[in-house]
């Protein structure tokens, strides 16, 4: 297995919020990154979110402009699945469902290295099942990372049945080095952040629904009440409602009916209204 010493040049499949954000992380830890998503359009939305985020670190003067030219140049965008062959570790950000991560690990596992240790950064999925389509069950584990990924300071480790203890320490280790603080989880349905996060949100929507007060008390009793940085309902829209919807809907298949999903969080996204992605959700943006 590649250790933390080996690896030089770190993989991401998907370019998205998340994807972004890690190629990113990785980037301004130092390592070369090569961030691949299915279409060129997709790879060039997450240059953009990339570079809007390093704008932010120049403009509080945490980076300077050619620091950040650094970190871009060191992201090689593909649409090529061929292109990370050379990684000495990849973490994957694609859609939330299950055959999708499976077909993605299918496809690493023939093409990446047998001694590369190969991440998922599922929020909910279970990690077993996705490195079931891997010939090296041991070598993948759950790196959960959380949005918006350049600030937030937590990544969750997700222990599979036979992820070995070796590459446990490894993900620490690689977290670590990107700045972060871990914990530990095993595989049980979203792991320790989405079993609790996720019914707080659904709860705060219902509260909505059922009009126990506005959206605008709702957040604000939670965030002065409890002292969080953002209540249910905006954490929702800057989340996105459909990946709320869908880590949700697996606790809800997993664990019964505590977990289901509010009524006006489907309505919502049945609606096309995702949360600041698309301009409104809960709030207009
Ligand atoms: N890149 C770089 N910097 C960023 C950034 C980004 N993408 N987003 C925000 N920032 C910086 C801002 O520049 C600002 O810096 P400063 O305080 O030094 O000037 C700082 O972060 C605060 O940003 P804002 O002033 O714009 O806004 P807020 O004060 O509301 O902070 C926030 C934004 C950091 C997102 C904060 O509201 C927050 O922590 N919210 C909760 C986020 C959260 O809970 N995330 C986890 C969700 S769960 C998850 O991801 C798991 C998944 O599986 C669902």
């Amino acid at each position: 297995m590649r250790g933390l010493d080996d690896i030089e040049t770190v993989g991401v499949v998907g370019a998205g919020t998340m994807g972004s954000g890690i190629a990113q992380v990785a980037a301004q830890a130092g390592y070369d990154v090569v961030m691949r998503d299915i279409e060129q359009e997709f790879v060039d939305k997450g240059f953009d979110t990339i570079e809007d985020s390093l704008a932010r670190f120049v403009k509080k003067d945490e980076l300077t402009e050619g620091e950040a030219d650094e970190v871009v140049d060191a992201i090689e965008g593909t649409t090529s699945l061929d292109a990370l062959a050379d990684c000495d570790l990849v973490v994957e950000a694609a859609s939330e469902n299950m055959e999708v991560k499976q077909s993605i690990f299918q496809d690493l596992d023939e093409t990446v290295p047998e001694d590369v240790v190969l991440a998922t950064n599922t929020s909910t999925l279970s990690i077993t099942t996705i490195a079931s389509a891997t010939e090296r069950e041991d070598l993948i584990v759950g790196l959960h990372f959380m949005n918006p990924v350049p600030v937030m300071k937590g990544v969750e480790l997700v222990v599979g049945e036979k992820t070995d203890q070796a590459v446990v320490d490894l993900a620490h280790d690689f977290a670590e080095g990107l700045g972060k603080e871990t914990w530990e989880s095993d595989d049980k349905p979203g792991f320790v952040t989405n079993r609790i996060l996720m019914p707080w949100i659904n709860e705060g929507i219902r509260a909505f629904d059922e009009g126990v007060a506005s959206k605008d008390d709702i957040d604000k009793g939670m965030t002065l009440g409890t002292n969080v940085p953002m209540g249910p309902l905006t954490l929702a829209d800057h989340i996105g409602l459909d990946i709320c919807l869908d880590a949700s809907e697996t606790l809800h298949d997993e664990l019964g009916d505590r977990y289901k999903p509010a009524y006006l969080l489907k309505r919502k996204v049945d609606a096309g209204d995702l949360g600041k992605k698309t301009g409104r959700g809960f709030y207009e943006y």
